[in-house]
């Protein structure tokens, strides 16, 4: 059995969308002419608009996407109808054999912020997304709560609270919380953006080892990951392949297969220095910097996408 994977059992009772979609990894995401208008202003003055405009997309199972961008370009949209949250206004999303739909057992969704219950203890925390699928025993929650909290080196810390936890520790309890379940999809927004530079690094590596340990030791099952930064880095460190996004309408600007080989997890900081990785950045910098508007870049944009 691979480090992530569970041993529950299933009661999924999905029906395959149409034929084309049938025998998929359930790990599988087609987004297809995708679109997301909000509505804005009130009485006269109401109008729609356009957050996203026509997405296409295709993710297979097991893939390691980013989608990178600055503030305000959909990512978070696009996410929220990956996880069945949003309805596409045009469109279709699909994951496996499966429509997007709410609630989705096989994904698993890790905000910015933890997002831990305050007043449960963490081993409870981790606990709570098996509680709301179906297939888990009281005991095997906690077993696999506590095998979760092993793996993020949060063993000594089962029954503190949140509030006792670093920020750094409790992004860690969100990761064993989101892997718990052992869902096929994992979307992650921002979950690293609120820690400090070395903090982040250690959970950049630390989740990626667990990522890539779990695909290497069972060939296909490993989780189809959709990774949302405004940090250019962190996705061409992180992701088998970086999706470019723009804001105004919030659209893609570019998708690019990212060569660095894997496993990388031990690499990471090594890898920040190498000149491929520079020149990966570079260029995909300048992608961004390209279609902001007025070619040169303001400093605060510059912060937003570095
Ligand atoms: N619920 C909503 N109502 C109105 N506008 C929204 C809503 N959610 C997002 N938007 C708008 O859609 C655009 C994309 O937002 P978002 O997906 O949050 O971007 P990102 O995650 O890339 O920062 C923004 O202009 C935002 O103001
Ligand atoms: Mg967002």
């Amino acid at each position: 059995m691979s480090l992530i994977t569970s041993s529950r059992s299933s009661t999924d009772s999905r029906q395959p969308v149409d034929a084309r979609s049938a025998g998929r990894g359930r790990g599988h995401i087609e987004v297809r002419g995708v679109t997301r208008s909000f509505a804005t202003g009130k009485g006269k003055s109401r109008a729609d608009r356009l957050a996203l405009d026509t997405v296409d997309l295709t993710i297979p199972q097991g893939q390691f996407v980013a989608l990178v961008g600055a503030s305000g370009c959909g990512k978070t949209t696009l996410l929220n109808m990956i996880a069945g949250l949003l309805p596409p206004s045009t469109g279709t999303i699909t994951l496996g054999e499966s429509h997007a739909q709410c609630p989705n057992f096989d994904v698993g969704y890790m905000f910015a912020r933890h997002a831990l219950l305050p007043w449960r203890k963490v081993v409870r925390n981790v606990e709570l997304g098996m509680e709301v699928r179906p297939g888990w025993s009281r005991g095997g929650r906690r077993r696999r709560a506590q095998e979760m909290l092993d793996l993020v080196g949060l063993s000594s810390y089962y029954h503190a609270l949140p509030g006792e936890l670093s920020q750094g520790m409790r992004q860690r309890a969100a990761i064993a919380r989101t892997l718990a379940p052992d869902p096929n999809v994992l979307l992650m927004d921002e979950p690293f953006a609120a820690l400090d530079a070395r903090t982040k690094l250690v959970l950049q590596r630390e989740f990626l080892s667990i990522w890539e340990r779990d695909g290497f030791s069972d060939g296909d099952t490993r989780k189809t990951v959709v990774f949302v930064t405004h940090d250019l880095s962190e996705a061409i460190l992180l992701a088998d392949r970086v999706i470019v996004m723009l804001p105004s309408p919030g659209r893609i600007a570019g998708d690019h297969v990212i060569p660095l080989p894997r496993p990388r997890a031990d690499d990471l900081g090594d890898i920040l220095f190498t000149d491929q990785f520079r020149e990966l950045h570079h260029s995909f910098f300048h992608e961004l910097e390209g279609a902001m508007g007025s070619g040169a870049l303001t400093k605060d944009k510059e912060e937003e996408v570095a």
